[in-house]
Formats: structure tokens, C-alpha cells, sequence
């Protein structure tokens, strides 16, 4: 039996984490330990993940949040090792870039413990964004790296990580996984478009959440101005996150379109299911939005998911206005179309399993 001792603490690792976490039960020959760092803390922001794909409840639950990155992580830190100390598992798995994603990474890899990385290899060659130094450093420590696509292959292989002593392998996306198995589910528990009064088809759906837009006055007014531009024409539906929520306050930047609270995992591909097209800067909502054929704004200059912008299924804006309308304008009329496969199929967090149960 293997054991690994997982770390988790957003939302997209949840999501990543319902995948895997259910391989894991099927395949029999790993127990895992989870242990959520307490990074999101909100009902909608974590509980409501647990509930709805029935995540297994945390082994460890910390309460790390809401500080400066440098505290956050060093807290992280302290709490991880000694739940490695007393578990003693074979590997410690992460999910994705976050501060609980390095934090995971560093505690092990200074126990000596190997460390099992799902989405290596993902660049945005933006080092002003917390999220690539954290994948940078967790793929140098990793003994298996699980990439997503070819280009996260290809990144590693550039990087010279791609080393014999390690796997590197392609599995495939496991958000793609969770996708495929709840996509039923939602679209059949979900009343968000009830609730909220959406015409399905004709509305866009929209988040922001990175640092690089909220955190920056300009960006961010940017964003809003376009997204209250659109909503003079279109219905425009926004699940704010509470760093969004906390920046627009402070700057009193005034949105004028259909604003809830973060939503669920069902109601969130209810609302991707149905709606015209995607306005985003989540890595996730960028694929998920090519799960169900439709179009992506990308609200970044630049992507790690290069490979939905060169197949033309999304388009980078930035924080351009002018772009960000004239790309919905194009789009709006355009028949989703690709026929490439760029995030396996449906079957990453099996493949995942059995490189882990293999020790
Ligand atoms: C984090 C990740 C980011 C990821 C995102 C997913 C890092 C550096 N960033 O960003 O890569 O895309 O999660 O959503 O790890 N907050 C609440 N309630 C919550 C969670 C957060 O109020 O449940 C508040 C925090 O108090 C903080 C702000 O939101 O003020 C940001 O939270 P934080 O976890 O620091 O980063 P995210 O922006 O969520
Ligand atoms: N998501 C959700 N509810 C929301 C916003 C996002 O369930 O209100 C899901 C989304 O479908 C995707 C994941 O959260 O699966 C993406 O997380 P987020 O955008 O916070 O982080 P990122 O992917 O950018 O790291």
C-alpha cells in the first residue's frame, strides 16, 4: 500500500483534488491522507466543494489564511511537516501553483520526502505572478511530475527537469476529469439560471480574481468599465471572488451587471453549460469554458493554456477595453469549432494513480 499525504487549500484543488481523491478509493492500493491548509475558508469557497463532489473530510484542517504570502506560507510550512513527521507517507501530493501548493512541496522536500506534482510544467513566464514562482520551485522539487499537456512537457524538458531519476509523464488534465463525471449532475441539480433569471444562451459569464487585475487600480477599473459596457447589451453574470469583492470596494469601482456570491462546483458548470461565452483570468474557467465548446476571453497578457489560443478557442485581452468588446462581438456569431483534443481523456487522475501506487 502507498501512502501519500495530500495538501490542499483553494478552490481549484478541491476540484482537482474530488478527481483524484475518487481514483484513489477505486484503485485500492494508496491511502491518502488529506490535509487542507485552511487558504480558502468561506462556505462557498471550501465546504460547499466537499459537499457537493463529496471530497473526503480533511485528516488535518488548518486555518492559514488572510496574511501576507511570506506568513501565510511560513505557517503552512511549520503545520505540513509535522503532519508529515507523525504520518510518514511515501509522497506528499500537490495540485496546481498556490502558497499552499509550495508550502506542501517545501516541508517535504526538507524531510526528504518525494513530492508528487499534479499540473507540472504549466508557464506563464510571468515571474511577477506568485503563482509561477510557485510552480517553479515545486516542479524543481518534485520527483513526479504530472503535466497536463505537451507544452508543460515541453516547458520541463526546456527547464532540464525532464531527468531520468524522475517521471515525467503526460496524463492528461484532471479538471477535465471532474468536469466530464459532474457534468450531468450539475446540469440536472443546478437553479442558478432560475434564481438569477438568466436567458440560457445569451448570457456572458464572468470572474476575475488574479492579483495582477485586482490588486492593480488601472487593470481593474478597466475590467469594470468593460464589463459595464457589455451589460448595457448583454446579460452579464459575475460570481465575485472576495478578493475581487474587497478590491472593488476599496478602490469604489461601481459594477452594473448581475453580481453573486463565489457559487458552487454545480452551479458554476451549470452556468459555463449554458451561457454564451466565458470572460475570464482563472486558469480553470479558461478550460472548462472548452469542455463545453465555448468561446474564452482571457483577461491576461499572457496563458499558460497556450494551446486554446493557437487551436482559436480563446483569445488573450488583457485589460483592453476596445479588445474585450470587439472579441465578444466576433464571437458572439461564431459556431464554437476545434477539433483538437488538447486535456486527455477524461482519464488523468487514473493514470495518476497508477504511476503513485507505483512506488
Ligand atoms: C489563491 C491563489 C491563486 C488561485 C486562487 C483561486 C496564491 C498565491 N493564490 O488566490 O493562485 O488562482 O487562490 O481562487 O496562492 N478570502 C476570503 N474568503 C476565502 C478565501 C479568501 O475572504 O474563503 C480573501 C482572503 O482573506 C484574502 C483574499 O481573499 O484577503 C485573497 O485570498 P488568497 O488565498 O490570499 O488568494 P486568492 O486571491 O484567493
Ligand atoms: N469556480 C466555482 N465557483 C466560482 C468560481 C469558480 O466553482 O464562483 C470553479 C471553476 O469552475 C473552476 C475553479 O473554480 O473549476 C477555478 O478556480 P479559480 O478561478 O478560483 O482559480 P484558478 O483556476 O484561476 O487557479
Amino acid at each position: 500500500m502507498t501512502k501519500i499525504l495530500t495538501v490542499i487549500g483553494t478552490r481549484p484543488q478541491f476540484i482537482k483534488a474530488a478527481a483524484v481523491s475518487r481514483a484513489i478509493q477505486e484503485n485500492g492500493s494508496i491511502r491518502e491522507v488529506l490535509l487542507h491548509t485552511g487558504q480558502h475558508y468561506d462556505d462557498v469557497m471550501s465546504d460547499i466543494f466537499f459537499r457537493e463532489m463529496h471530497i473526503p473530510k480533511p485528516d488535518y484542517h488548518f486555518s492559514i489564511n488572510n496574511s501576507t504570502h511570506a506568513t501565510m506560507t511560513a505557517q503552512m510550512l511549520e503545520g505540513i511537516e509535522s503532519a508529515i513527521i507523525k504520518e510518514k507517507p511515501d509522497y506528499v501530493l500537490v495540485y496546481g501553483d498556490t502558497n499552499s501548493t509550495l508550502a506542501g512541496a517545501l516541508a517535504a522536500s526538507k524531510l526528504h520526502v518525494p513530492v508528487a506534482h499534479v499540473e507540472a510544467g504549466l508557464r506563464s513566464f510571468n515571474m511577477d505572478m506568485p503563482e509561477e514562482v510557485n510552480r517553479i520551485l515545486t516542479d524543481r522539487i518534485s520527483t513526479k511530475l504530472f503535466c497536463p499537456t505537451d507544452t508543460a512537457i515541453h516547458n520541463l524538458e526546456h527547464e532540464g527537469l525532464a531527468t531520468p531519476d524522475k517521471i515525467v509523464v503526460k496524463t492528461g488534465d484532471v479538471m477535465y476529469d471532474a468536469a466530464l463525471y459532474y457534468a450531468k449532475q450539475a446540469h440536472d441539480k443546478s437553479t442558478i439560471h432560475e434564481s438569477l433569471k438568466l436567458k440560457k444562451g445569451e448570457y456572458l459569464l464572468v470572474t476575475v480574481h488574479r492579483a495582477e487585475n485586482t490588486d492593480d487600480k488601472r487593470r481593474l477599473s478597466a475590467i469594470v468599465d468593460a464589463i459595464n459596457t457589455l451589460s448595457k447589451r448583454y446579460q452579464v453574470v459575475l460570481p465575485l471572488h472576495p478578493r475581487t469583492k474587497k478590491m472593488l470596494e476599496q478602490y469604489s469601482l461601481p459594477l452594473n451587471c448581475i453580481v453573486t456570491e463565489p457559487v458552487g462546483y454545480f452551479d458554476m458548470i451549470a452556468l459555463i453549460q449554458d451561457c454564451m461565452m466565458v470572460l475570464t483570468d482563472s486558469g480553470g474557467l479558461q478550460k472548462e469554458a472548452y469542455f463545453f465548446h465555448k468561446y474564452c476571453i482571457t483577461l491576461r497578457d499572457q496563458t499558460e493554456w497556450v494551446e486554446l489560443m493557437k487551436g482559436g478557442c480563446s483569445v488573450i485581452a488583457g485589460t483592453n477595453k476596445e479588445l474585450i468588446l470587439e472579441s465578444v462581438a466576433t464571437m458572439c456569431d461564431k459556431e464554437f469549432h476545434n477539433g483538437s483534443v488538447f486535456y486527455g481523456d477524461g482519464h488523468a487522475s487514473q493514470v495518476i494513480c497508477n504511476y503513485l501506487s507505483a512506488k
